[in-house]
């Protein structure tokens, strides 16, 4: 990997994954994997981001994003500042462009987005003043969420090219979908999406993936399998008839599992719901990679903030 590559970074907004080319999204990676060790550290520090301000600022509920962003801008050494909307000003009536200005006017090297709202972190990129990073924006992107998929299936599966990737569940409401089928096209990959036609977009082919409903044909053949929750929070009206017959249909399940590769790995974003689109003891059984996509969250994320906060210098 070049040092012109990693250098680019710097001062750079990641709002989605077309921000990016293979070639940087391989450099994150091989960042990330360095950045890995250190976790495995007694001290689970580096100098490296001294003296930089990272704001995480938080409109939607999240366990993971939230707290491997804080954990990655600590183990480098930056200050990171956590705000919540429900704990902001916003409940005092301050808008979303107000409190991005005032946040902006504090000087943070980077601000790490959170919202259920499409757009927003394109939005605040255009007035914060500094590196943005999109931490999920509605349905519509996640790209760290998309590169700590990618980390984790390059360690486990080495190549990208040609690797049968199986997206199952809610595809229409995912940002974590169409961030991991934008990546993975970029590498060639075999992506299939399986979903109830109500929880499928229209002309699904057009984005270069195969479509099905049919979770038995998703299974068969997959490399990776990526199980995705129902997200009923941007769900308008009830897209299925009940939690009982969708998971009959379109649950992860030992039985379902029977005719998936021998060496295949089951992928996750989290939260899971146990019992309806994966099963307890899939989730939890020799296929599933779930708590490592989570380590990986810790690892990309320091990759990001070191080079978006100008960690690599030319
Ligand atoms: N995968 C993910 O974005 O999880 P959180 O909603 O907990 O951040």
């Amino acid at each position: 990997m070049t040092d012109a590559i990693l250098s680019g970074f710097k001062g750079r907004h990641l709002l989605r994954m077309s921000d990016l080319t293979a070639a940087e999204i391989m450099g994150l990676i091989n960042t990330a994997m360095r950045f890995k060790e250190v976790s495995e550290r007694e001290v689970k520090k580096l100098p490296t981001l001294r003296g930089k301000t990272v704001v995480n600022l938080f409109f939607e509920a999240s366990t993971r994003t939230r707290t491997s962003f804080e954990i990655a801008g600590k183990r480098l050494s930056a200050d990171v500042i956590n705000i919540s909307a429900q704990t902001s000003s916003v409940t005092k009536g301050e808008t979303f462009k107000d409190t991005v200005l005032n946040i902006a006017a504090m000087k943070p090297d980077a601000l790490v987005i959170r919202h259920s709202a499409p757009g927003t972190a394109l939005y605040a990129s255009k007035i914060a003043g500094c590196s943005v990073v999109n931490g999920g924006d509605g349905a519509h992107a996640h790209p760290t969420q998309a590169l700590l998929d990618l980390l984790t299936m390059t360690e486990r599966k080495k190549n990208l090219e040609n690797l049968n990737v199986s997206i199952i569940g809610d595809i229409l409401h995912s940002r974590v979908a169409r961030s991991n089928i934008a990546a993975l096209n970029m590498f060639n990959a075999n992506v299939t999406v399986c979903a109830p036609p109500t929880l499928l977009p229209h002309k699904m082919e057009s984005m270069g993936v195969r479509a099905t409903h049919s979770i038995a044909e998703a299974v068969e053949g997959a490399d990776v399998i990526m199980m995705l929750r129902l997200q009923t929070e941007r769900m308008a009206q009830g897209l299925f008839p009940s939690l009982r017959e969708y998971a009959d249909n379109f649950c992860l399940s030992a039985k379902v599992m029977k005719n998936a590769k021998k060496d295949v790995i089951i992928m996750h974003p989290g939260p899971i719901n146990r019992g309806v689109e994966i099963a307890s003891d899939v989730a939890d059984g020799p296929y599933s990679v779930i708590l490592n996509q989570v380590t990986h969250g810790v690892a990309m994320r320091m990759a990001v903030l070191y080079l978006l906060c100008g960690g690599a210098e030319s």
